[in-house]
């Protein structure tokens, strides 16, 4: 095709044009491609380290629980299960999720008739949004435990320590069911007193109360009423943990 000298020459700035604000369009939209990986990167170690955290407090918690809690409420592979699964969902919430959706209506609304004409709308935000929820979700559930204070807490450093210790134990007048069976009644106004020193021995058929007594004196459990006693002293009285120091089962 023959052109002109002057028609050329506009052609060519034309070209000249279109090739700069292409290249001047990739650039940017590398250096904002850059820029939020780096934004994202932060949130994802944001996720992580909020996530350990909070496994870590959970597994804590976990631990500190009375058997009750262990009767009533979890399962086997339960706490593990719940602990891995739900920090992940809140990991995925809090890291990647919000930095995108911070992202995305940061997006949205600066840029809103590019985004209009190139389509993308908050519809792109579902994603997080849904992810942000299911985590929510999952936190709520864990925090509810991590908020969970035990009744019998081997934690609480207050309570009774004995110097004088001699190891006399008494079940007086208990009434007892498992939390987990509250109708079946294991003991109804039970007593049993042996002095420190004596050795004692349980005998009846399998199933008769035999191990629920150590229970109560362990106080792994507490009597709906009636009390039990060492040395005289509501086993409540004392430091859980020094009073379970101070008992020694084989079985
Ligand atoms: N953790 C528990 N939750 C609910 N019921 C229980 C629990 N442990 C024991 N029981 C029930 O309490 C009763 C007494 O059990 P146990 O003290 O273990 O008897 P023993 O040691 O004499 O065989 C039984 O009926 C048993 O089924
Ligand atoms: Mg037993």
């Amino acid at each position: 095709m023959m052109m002109m000298g002057k028609e050329k020459d506009v052609v060519e700035e034309e070209i000249n044009t279109e090739e700069i604000t292409t290249s001047g369009c990739s650039q940017a939209e590398k250096l904002e491609e850059s820029s939020s990986k780096t934004e994202v990167t932060c949130w994802i170690v944001i996720g992580e380290r909020q996530a350990a955290r909070i496994r870590s407090l959970y597994l804590k918690t976990i631990l500190r629980q009375d058997i009750g809690f262990y009767d009533m409420e979890t399962r086997t592979g339960e706490v593990i299960q719940r602990m891995s699964g739900n920090t992940v969902l809140i990991q995925d919430a809090m890291g990647e999720k919000v930095g995108k959706l911070i992202q995305q209506i940061a997006t949205f609304i600066g840029a809103f008739v590019v985004a209009f004409i190139r389509g993308w709308s908050l519809g792109q935000t579902a994603p997080c949004i849904s992810a942000i929820a299911a985590g929510k979700a999952a936190a709520y559930k864990l925090f509810q435990t991590i908020e969970r204070k035990p009744e019998i807490d081997s934690y609480d450093p207050n309570g009774v320590k004995l110097d004088d210790f001699r190891g006399d134990r008494e079940l007086k007048d208990v009434y007892f069911s498992y939390p987990s069976r509250p109708n079946e009644q294991i003991f109804n106004g039970f007593s049993l007193f042996t002095p420190s020193g004596m050795t004692a021995a349980l005998v009846g058929q399998s199933g008769s109360g035999k191990s629920t007594v150590i229970s109560l004196i362990e106080r792994f459990y507490d009597p709906q009423a009636g009390e039990v006693l060492i040395d005289g002293i509501d086993l409540k009285k004392f430091q859980v943990k020094w009073i379970r120091q101070k008992i020694g089962l084989v079985s």
